[in-house]
C-alpha cells in the first residue's frame, strides 16, 4: 500500500516538474503552483488523506510529501528567476537608446538690453556701498508731487504729463508715478537714522508719462540714488556721479559737466552732461569731441522735503539723482529707437540682447553696505 502511494507520488511529482519545466511565463507558472500545492492541490491531497492510515504509514507518506512539496518550490522559485531574467534582457533589448541621434536644437534666450542696463547700475552703485530699494507703481499725489516739494498749481506738475487713475470715494486720485523720486520720500520715513552714519540706496523701477515717440514711451524706466549722511556735501555728490559715468560708459576720463539746473525737491539742483562728438551721420562717439550729452538729474536734497520726512536738514545733508534708463542704454549700445525695447521681436531681442552668463560682477559692493 505505502509503496503504491509512493510511486504514484514519485510520478505526480515528476509530472509536475515536466510542467513547469515547459511553463510559458510566470501566471502560468502560478497556476501550476496552485494546481500542485495550493488548498485543493493534487499534492496537498495527499496530506488530507492521511488520517486513514496507521502511524509508521503516515509518518512514512507525510516526510515524503513535504519532500515533494519542497522540490516543487525549488523548480518553481529556480524557474521563476530565469523568467524574471529573460523579462529583463527583452527589455534591455527593445529599449535601446540609439545615441547617434542628433539632439534636438535648444533655444538660448537673451537679457532683455534694459534689465543688462539694471544689472550693471547695480554692479557699479554696489561697488560704492549702494543696495537696492523699490517703490509702488501706482502713488498718491503726496509721494509723487506733494513730498518732494511739488505742491498743487505748481508748473512741474503740468511737465510731467500725469496718468491720472479714477477718484475713490474721497475725491481722492492716484497716479502712475511719473518719476521714481517719490521712493525717496517713502524710503527716508522709513529710515531709524540712529542705526545710520549715512544710508545710500539705488531704487530702479517703472514710470508713466503720456508721452509716445521714437525717444519716449508712455512706460520707461528710471534709476533714483539717494545719499544721507551728517557730512554729506557737493562733493560727494559729484565724486560719485564722474565715478557711475565713467564706470558704466567704460571710458576711464570721459568729460564729466555738472550744469546748473532747476528741481524742486534739491537745492541746489544740475544736470549732468558727459562729452561726447555728434558725427555728421547722426551716430555718437562717448568720450571724444566738444559735445555735450545730458544723461541725468541730480541735486543736494532740499531743506524742505527733509522737514516733511521728520529729519533735521541742520543735521543730516543728502544728494539724490535720477536718470532715464532707456536713454543710457540706447547712447551704450547704438539703438537707435526706443520703441521695440517693448515688442517683444525675437529679432531684436536676439540682436541687442545679452547672454545671461556674461554679467557684470558684484565685486566688493556689497560688503560696505552689510558690514
Ligand atoms: N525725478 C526727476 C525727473 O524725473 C529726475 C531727478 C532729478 C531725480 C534730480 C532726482 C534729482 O533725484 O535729484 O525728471
Amino acid at each position: 500500500m505505502t509503496n503504491q502511494i509512493k510511486e504514484k507520488l514519485i510520478k505526480l511529482s515528476e509530472e509536475i516538474a515536466d510542467l513547469i519545466s515547459c511553463s510559458s511565463d510566470l501566471i502560468n507558472l502560478d497556476e501550476i503552483r496552485v494546481l500542485s500545492l495550493g488548498k485543493k492541490g493534487s499534492v496537498t491531497a495527499y496530506l488530507k488523506n492521511l488520517k486513514d492510515y496507521d502511524e509508521d504509514t503516515k509518518k512514512q507518506i507525510g516526510s515524503l510529501v513535504n519532500q515533494v512539496k519542497s522540490n516543487i518550490n525549488n523548480l518553481i522559485d529556480t524557474k521563476k528567476i530565469s523568467f524574471r531574467k529573460d523579462l529583463l534582457n527583452n527589455r534591455i533589448n527593445s529599449e535601446k537608446i540609439d545615441i547617434t541621434l542628433s539632439s534636438k536644437e535648444r533655444e538660448l534666450g537673451t537679457l532683455h538690453p534694459l534689465s543688462r542696463t539694471i544689472e550693471e547700475l547695480s554692479a557699479i552703485f554696489a561697488d560704492m556701498g549702494f543696495s537696492i530699494v523699490e517703490g509702488p507703481d501706482i502713488e498718491t499725489d503726496y509721494y509723487n508731487f506733494t513730498a518732494l516739494n511739488i505742491p498743487k498749481e505748481h508748473p512741474a506738475r503740468q511737465e510731467h504729463d500725469t496718468f491720472y487713475l479714477e477718484p475713490d470715494k474721497d475725491g481722492n486720485r492716484k497716479v502712475l508715478r511719473t518719476h521714481t523720486s517719490p521712493v525717496q520720500i517713502r524710503t527716508m520715513e522709513k529710515l531709524n537714522l540712529k542705526e545710520f552714519d549715512e544710508i545710500r540706496y539705488i531704487i530702479p523701477g517703472r514710470t508713466y508719462r503720456s508721452d509716445h515717440d521714437a525717444t519716449h514711451s508712455p512706460m520707461f524706466h528710471q534709476c533714483e540714488g539717494l545719499v544721507l549722511g551728517k557730512n554729506i556735501n557737493m562733493g560727494h555728490l559729484k565724486g560719485c556721479l564722474i565715478e557711475f559715468c565713467r564706470s558704466y560708459f567704460n571710458v576711464e576720463n570721459l568729460p564729466v559737466r555738472f550744469r546748473p539746473s532747476y528741481f524742486p525737491f534739491t537745492e541746489p539742483s544740475a544736470e549732468v552732461d558727459i562729452g561726447c562728438k555728434k558725427e555728421k551721420d547722426g551716430s555718437l562717439s562717448i568720450g571724444e569731441g566738444e559735445d555735450w550729452l545730458e544723461i541725468l538729474g541730480a541735486g543736494m536734497i532740499h531743506p524742505k522735503v527733509l522737514e516733511g520726512v521728520g529729519i533735521d536738514p541742520n543735521i543730516y545733508q543728502g544728494f539724490a539723482f535720477g536718470m532715464g534708463l532707456e536713454r543710457l542704454t540706447m547712447l551704450k549700445y547704438g539703438i537707435p529707437d526706443l520703441r521695440p525695447f517693448y515688442d517683444s521681436d525675437l529679432r531684436w531681442l536676439k540682436h541687442y540682447g545679452f547672454l545671461p552668463i556674461d554679467n557684470p560682477s558684484l565685486h566688493s559692493g556689497l560688503n560696505g553696505v552689510f558690514s
